[in-house]
């Protein structure tokens, strides 16, 4: 009798836990399609496409390429916003702390002004996406400029001694800022933007030398696309009778190398210009940050080509 009781609590508890789970579940499974819809979202090309065309047509220069963060090999926009979400975070604890209300308006003021060079960082990185991408990073840029709006008011209310104006100003702010960063967060690790493209090439290839073919299937001066297992390589052979491979696929969003123009020792991606240097695959110009994989070539005696990439076959 006590164990078929106990057995009752324990289906009931059970079966109620699973309901739990289930309605979790459903709950999550609508969060993130919600999210995932916000690529699909096509009306917001009207908008997107003028706004691509203005944003690239900012004669930046060099810079772009620093915005896009070449210069570390990797994007400099998630180091940036630190800065305005630190401050901001840190004003929002002072303002439920008595006696600090200086401090809260000085952070509010650096966030606002810590903004800036992220949102132009966001800004050059967002003109060279896919569609869905750019589509999410809309929303998102514009989550974050509500947010700088929201701010900016907080910080002109509590100048003129309006501070519980200020402060409430600043807790909407940092709710569009929080639902900013989470867009990025989908950005960055659901949908891949920014992401090495190219850095599972070493975990895919074994290790060693492998044949790609005789040097009479690559002509001189043309790009040769060939497979190695799994991946694709870019084959080129210079007038001198050199041979360069690098990987095919683009470390920036994987646009195909081999249907790109060649020039100077280097190929430009055909899909945002990103351009890499033939002979070790070092990146000459962003979006992309990261170099290509660059393959050593040995030709033997019979003409046979073989290719071995450093550091290939390490899966740590
Ligand atoms: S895929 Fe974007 S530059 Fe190559």
């Amino acid at each position: 009798m006590r164990l078929s009781a106990g057995y009752t609590k324990f289906a009931v508890l059970a079966s109620s836990s699973g309901r739990v789970n289930v309605a979790a579940a459903r709950t999550e499974g609508l969060f993130l399609r919600s999210l995932d819809a916000l690529g699909r979202l096509e009306k917001l090309d009207v908008v997107i496409s003028p706004l691509r065309g203005m944003v690239r047509g900012v004669p930046l220069g060099r810079c772009r390429d620093v915005l896009h963060g070449l210069p570390i090999g990797h994007p400099l926009h998630p180091a940036l916003v630190q800065v305005p979400m630190g401050a901001w975070i840190s004003a929002a604890v002072l303002d439920v702390v008595p006696g600090t209300r200086r401090s809260a308006r000085i952070l509010v003021g650096v966030g606002v002004l810590g903004a800036v060079p992220a949102a132009l960082s966001g800004w050059v990185d967002w003109a060279e996406q896919h569609e869905d991408q750019m589509r999410t990073g809309l929303v998102h840029a514009t989550s974050i400029a509500a947010a700088i709006g929201l701010y900016t008011g907080s910080w002109v209310h509590r100048g003129r001694g309006r501070t519980a104006l200020g402060k409430a100003l600043g807790f909407a702010g940092l709710c569009m800022a929080g639902t900013g960063g989470m867009l990025g967060g989908h950005l960055a690790y659901r949908q891949a933007v920014g992401a090495n493209k190219a850095a599972e090439v070493r975990r895919l290839l074994e290790e060693g030398w492998h044949p790609v073919g005789r040097v009479e299937d690559f002509p001189v001066g043309e790009a040769v696309r060939r497979e190695l297992g799994e991946v694709p390589l870019l084959v080129f052979r210079q007038p001198g009778g050199r041979i360069h491979v690098l990987a095919e696929r683009c470390s920036h969003l994987s646009g195909p190398l081999s249907d790109g123009k060649i020039a100077d020792g280097c190929v430009e991606c055909p899909w945002h210009g990103s351009v890499f240097r033939l002979s070790d695959g070092a990146n000459v110009r962003g979006p992309a940050t990261a170099p290509q994989p660059s393959f050593q070539v040995n030709v033997d005696s019979d003409g046979n080509v073989h290719v071995q990439l450093p550091g290939a076959g390490c899966t740590t």
